[in-house]
């Protein structure tokens, strides 16, 4: 299922990423290989905004963090914290469901080595832009990551020099919503332990807190 605010599965507003997924799909054919659509609770109070699929995460299955490592943590998280029912199993059929959280990402089409170029995300921030728009509920938007961070704030129309990346820093927006950020949930910034699961459940806590 996709929204109308997720790209379409046809999308070429970047030539690189284009070719990227025409290559991946001879590669790959039985992979999703397409812009990843949101995925959770239609009218959520809470956006999860991601980096960009992963290769063989959610560009395989078609779901924003599945069959990704970052995934592990965040649908634990997620489940922890009462935003689901609990059911994640690294498919898109497992039968998980998010209550009250929708996830999504900056990009929504795999890079090249996990790393999208400034005019990807500027091509893809409009998505973004018109999903935060659109979402009547929302209270609390959690970046993951620098990237995913400056782009919510692009995405918004704020500056980013008013709204500065960094780990559990919160933000009371202009709107009435709140920003969070937090460090990826990636394989690496957890192997490094710059972002320790205690750490990302603080956040969690505290967001858990603020929608009661
Ligand atoms: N999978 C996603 O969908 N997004 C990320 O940022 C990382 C893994």
């Amino acid at each position: 299922m996709s929204y109308p605010f997720d790209a379409p599965y046809d999308c070429d507003r970047c030539p690189r990423l284009r070719s990227f997924l025409e290559e991946k799909k001879l590669e790959l054919p039985e992979y999703y290989n397409g812009p990843v659509p949101s995925f959770g609770d239609s009218d959520p109070q809470l956006l999860v905004v991601g980096l960009a699929p992963g290769l063989h995460g959610a560009n395989q299955t078609g779901r924003p963090f599945t069959g990704d490592w970052a995934g592990d943590l965040l649908y634990a998280a997620l489940a922890e914290y009462g935003f689901s029912n609990d059911k994640y199993d690294k498919h898109a059929k497992d039968g998980l469901k998010l209550h009250g959280a929708m996830i999504t990402n900056a990009v929504r089409c795999v890079p090249p080595q996990n790393k999208p170029v400034g005019a990807e995300c500027n091509n893809c921030r409009p998505f973004l832009t018109d999903q935060i728009e659109a979402l009547p509920s929302l209270k609390v938007i959690m970046t993951l990551g620098k990237i995913s961070h400056d782009n919510t704030v692009r995405a918004m129309g704020l500056r980013l020099k008013d709204y500065p990346f960094g780990h559990h820093k919160t933000y009371d927006l202009p709107d009435g919503k709140t920003l969070i950020s937090s460090y990826h949930c990636s394989r690496y910034n957890t192997n490094t332990r710059r972002l320790t699961e205690e750490m990302f459940y603080e956040v969690f806590a505290d967001i858990r807190e603020r929608l009661g």
